[in-house]
């Protein structure tokens, strides 16, 4: 599913010039379930950016789903980010003043195919449901707890069934009994088959994964 290739990510700053990845290279496979953990400031979410083809390596090359997309430039990356990749963060990334229902269809609203547009509509309270938050469907997103806020935005990254769901800290704005609800929907949704990444500093949410890669200073340090 994923494979990069001596990836190196360097920040240009007027002052000064970050090397924030060093050759790294990595392999995931299809319906792996894997935590990226390392200290504050390691590379972790420069390194899921470029997984999710929000930011350009600086050297490297990087193949997703089988396709080499090292050059892509930014429409290009936009289209196969929305074919195939679901974004959860930590915080929420919700429209506040938005319903539930209002920001579950924000993927799909720039939808040009109107029977798809339909389909995703239809799913949407499928979703819903399946997350415990079906209830909640026509109310404010502000209103809602974090875990509720936070199921509606893994319902967002789910409604254009993406294949690959990347997740940065998920659980950093939750307390531990929350924390644990939200790793047993990307759970499940691993069980489903669905490759799920997820960015973390917390042992107890990568416990859950079937994959630990550590890194410092832009590189792996630990795999296993
Ligand atoms: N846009 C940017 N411009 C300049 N430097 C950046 C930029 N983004 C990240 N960096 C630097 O790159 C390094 C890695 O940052 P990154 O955000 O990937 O760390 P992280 O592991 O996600 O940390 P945290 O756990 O605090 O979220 C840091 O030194 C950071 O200051
Ligand atoms: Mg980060």
């Amino acid at each position: 599913m994923i494979q990069l290739e001596e990836i190196t990510k360097t920040f240009n700053t007027k002052a000064v010039s970050l090397q924030a990845l060093h050759k790294v290279s990595l392999s995931i496979k299809e319906g792996e379930f894997v935590a990226i953990t390392g200290t504050s400031g390691s590379g972790k979410t420069t390194l899921l950016n470029i997984l999710g083809c929000l930011d350009d390596q600086t050297s490297g090359k990087y193949f997703l789903a089988g396709e080499d997309v090292s050059n892509y430039n930014k429409a290009k990356k936009a289209t196969i980010r929305n074919e195939l990749i679901g974004f959860v963060l930590q915080d929420f990334a919700l429209v506040e003043h938005y319903t539930v229902k209002q920001n579950m269809m924000l993927p799909v609203m720039y939808m040009k195919d109107k029977k798809m547009r339909k389909e995703r509509q239809q799913n949407m309270e499928e979703l819903l449901t399946k997350l415990g938050i079906v209830h909640k469907i026509k109310e404010k997103t502000a209103l809602l707890s974090g875990g509720q806020k936070q199921r509606v935005a893994i319902g967002r990254a789910l409604i254009n069934e993406p294949k690959l769901i990347l997740a940065d800290e998920p659980t950093g704005a939750l307390d531990q009994k929350t924390s644990q609800e939200i790793m047993e929907i990307l759970n499940k949704l691993y069980q489903e088959g669905k490759t799920v990444i997820v960015v973390t500093h917390d042992p107890f949410v990568a416990s859950y994964c079937s994959r630990i890669i550590q890194i410092e200073d832009g590189k792996i340090v630990s795999d296993s």
